[in-house]
């Protein structure tokens, strides 16, 4: 995998430094909470409903064992609030109360402490760590070339792409040195630091679109021509939020010399005339749906003037990619076995039909490998009383022994919030997975119902209406019969605890969305959403059930959806396709006669 220059070491060294410089200056007194505020942010440093959230970049996902080791130490030793926040925390999410299940069980606020959490963006979030330690952290991180840069603020975000980047058998060309190019030229990118709102690109390098690249800011797939020439599709404008727009292609082909030539243009021209008096409408969707066309043709205009004035200061040579891409040559791993051996082929024949469990893990958490010797396999960090995308420190820890031991001392995190170890031997798969499953990472459950993605919601987010995670254990603690799971089939399940839909529940076949009246949590419930990908369809927003649900009611108002699809599939047929061929209205009159509660929001996304 890439490895940071000097350079980059360096700064991001100085930059640990800078910040503990910042924070004993706001803890003595001599720097006040305004001035400290733009500091602390712009090192991923965030005051949340109980205590800060610190945002670590991920670069396109990739980390080391070595770096899991760091995020497994700082999740064991920092990830503890004191006793009094604990306690205040405890308090106020008593409150709230707990969500009753049909059966009785009653799913409450659990608020973990030493934890990891992976996001849909492929970062890692903490949400306990003292800003007292804040510096202590940064030093931590930046010791395996890590830090907060550019995971807040209105400027260009960590870029993502899809977790089998450079592994996936479908794949046009690796995306990994064009996102890293990439990050080379946003990181502090003078020009475009204070942009109308933040800013996200992501890249897919394959043809089935496994990083919702539709639903960004700007989104980028490589293609070919046809004179067989590769280059960018580029499309921007996506967006969730409280508007939610697919974004527009701006360029079917471009060649990949010119990516950043382009992008100065897109992003120069979203910086003058992004919306600056109007948060809610500040993003560039809102720029690119105001004005189509005029916005593409001063793109346009500005590229042309970048290539002919400027001279096209910032295209990409061969030499440069080669030298990056250099980093990201496969490891080199013992081929003495091969997948295609009969014998191997035979043991994973065997174990499957000897234990199910090892069966279905094969088919749902290993995927197909560019190298036919070799399977991707995605670690589930999904299931019961842990919350989607958490990662305990030993969990790390035994995650970085697995990567070392069976996948180069690799991992990547997935869009969806597992982790995946991209370079496993097949004739380790067996072995892989008896470790895994004693360490409860081996559940099944890769894109089926349980594999949802949520939001950290109104148990750590300010900004929340509703609690998210109370919602997706009590859709897990229904959801547990893994023959039930398996005959569903694959099911995006999305949850946002506010309408700034930090998990994607727009894109969901199911989204829940947290709404709130007088200081009560209610959900939105919207059906058919897509991220683009292979199994959802043409990418687009889910629609709206009818009002809201209350807490209570919102697991089964899913049961209930989830129960038409199995009165209405054929055979073989998947709850998205069920429900494109037989329209929404018997899945909206089945979630809609849950219902128990009187008064409603009215409140629609
Ligand atoms: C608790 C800390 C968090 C806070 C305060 C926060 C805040 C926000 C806000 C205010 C927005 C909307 C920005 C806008 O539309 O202009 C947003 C968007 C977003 N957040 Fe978060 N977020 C948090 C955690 C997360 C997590 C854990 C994830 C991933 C699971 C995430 C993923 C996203 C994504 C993907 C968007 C973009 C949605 C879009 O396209 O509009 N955020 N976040
Ligand atoms: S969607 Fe809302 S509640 Fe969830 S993390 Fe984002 S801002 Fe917070």
């Amino acid at each position: 995998m890439y490895q940071y220059t000097d350079f980059d070491r360096q700064f991001v060294r100085q930059r640990a430094a800078q910040f503990r410089d910042q924070l004993q200056r706001y803890q003595a007194g001599t720097l006040g909470g305004d001035e400290f505020k733009p500091l602390r942010l712009q090192n991923g440093w965030y005051i949340q409903r109980h205590a800060p959230m610190l945002r670590v970049a991920v670069p396109y996902g990739e980390l080391s064992s070595r770096q899991v080791r760091v995020l497994a130490r700082i999740a064991r030793e920092y990830d503890q609030p004191s006793h009094e926040i604990f306690q205040g925390a405890v308090a106020a999410q008593n409150k709230l109360g707990s969500i009753q299940l049909r059966d009785g069980q009653a799913i409450a606020s659990r608020l973990p402490t030493g934890y990891a959490h992976f996001t849909t963006r492929q970062n890692v979030q903490y949400n306990w760590i003292p800003l007292t330690q804040a510096a202590d952290v940064m030093d931590l991180l930046a010791s395996v070339d890590m830090h907060g840069i550019q995971t807040s603020g209105n400027c260009i975000r960590n870029i993502t792409t899809d977790a089998l980047a450079g592994v996936a058998v479908d794949e046009v060309a690796d995306p990994r040195p064009y996102a890293e190019i990439l990050r080379q030229w946003s990181t502090l990118h003078p020009e475009f630091a204070f942009l109308p709102r933040k800013f996200k690109i992501a890249i897919s390098g394959a043809r089935e679109d496994r990083a919702a690249t539709h639903w960004h800011d700007v989104g980028l797939h490589l293609v070919r021509n046809g004179a067989g020439e590769l280059g960018f599709r580029v499309l921007a404008g996506g967006g969730m939020g409280r508007t939610p727009v697919i974004a527009t292609t701006l360029r079917e082909f471009l060649p990949w010399q010119q990516i950043l030539n382009y992008l100065e243009a897109v992003v120069r021209v979203y910086n003058l005339w992004g919306r600056r008096d109007n948060i809610y409408k500040a993003r560039i969707k809102i720029l690119v749906k105001a004005e189509g066309q005029r916005y593409i043709d001063e793109v346009e205009a500005e590229y042309a003037r970048i290539l002919e004035q400027d001279g096209a200061p910032h295209t990409i040579s061969e030499a440069e990619l080669a030298r990056v891409s250099a980093g990201f040559v496969p490891p080199a791993l013992d081929a003495s076995t091969t997948c295609s051996d009969e014998k191997i082929a035979r043991i994973l024949r065997a174990a499957a039909e000897d234990d199910v469990e090892f069966g279905r893990w094969i088919q749902q958490n290993v995927q197909a490998h560019q190298n036919p010797d070799l399977r991707a396999v995605t670690l589930s960090f999904k299931r019961l009383g842990q919350a989607p995308g958490d990662a305990t420190a030993d969990q790390l820890d035994a995650v970085a022994e697995l990567a070392d031991k069976y996948s180069a001392g690799e991992l990547r995190v997935t869009h969806d919030q597992n982790l995946l170890l991209p370079w496993v031997r097949c004739d380790q798969l067996a072995e892989l997975w008896r470790e895994a499953r004693r360490l409860g990472l081996a559940k099944p459950n890769i894109r089926l119902l349980t594999d949802m993605i949520a939001c950290p919601g109104g148990d750590f987010c300010d900004l929340a209406n509703a609690r998210s995670l109370t919602v997706a254990e009590a859709i897990t603690a229904r959801y547990q019969d893994l023959d039930e799971l398996h005959d569903l089939g694959e099911i995006d399940l999305h949850i946002s605890g506010c309408i700034n839909s930090c998990g994607h529940h727009h894109s969901g076949h199911i989204g829940i969305l947290g709404v709130d009246k007088d200081g009560q949590e209610w959900y939105q419930v919207t059906l058919g959403g897509s991220d683009g990908s292979a199994l959802s369809g043409a990418p687009g927003a889910g629609k709206v059930v009818g009002p809201s649900f209350a807490a209570n009611e919102v697991t089964e108002a899913v049961e209930a959806v989830i129960d038409t699809y199995r009165q209405q599939r054929s055979q073989g047929e998947t709850f998205i396709d069920t429900l494109k061929r037989v329209g929404h209205e018997p899945f909206k009159a089945a979630a809609n006669a849950v219902r128990v509660a009187t008064a409603r929001p009215t409140e629609t996304a």
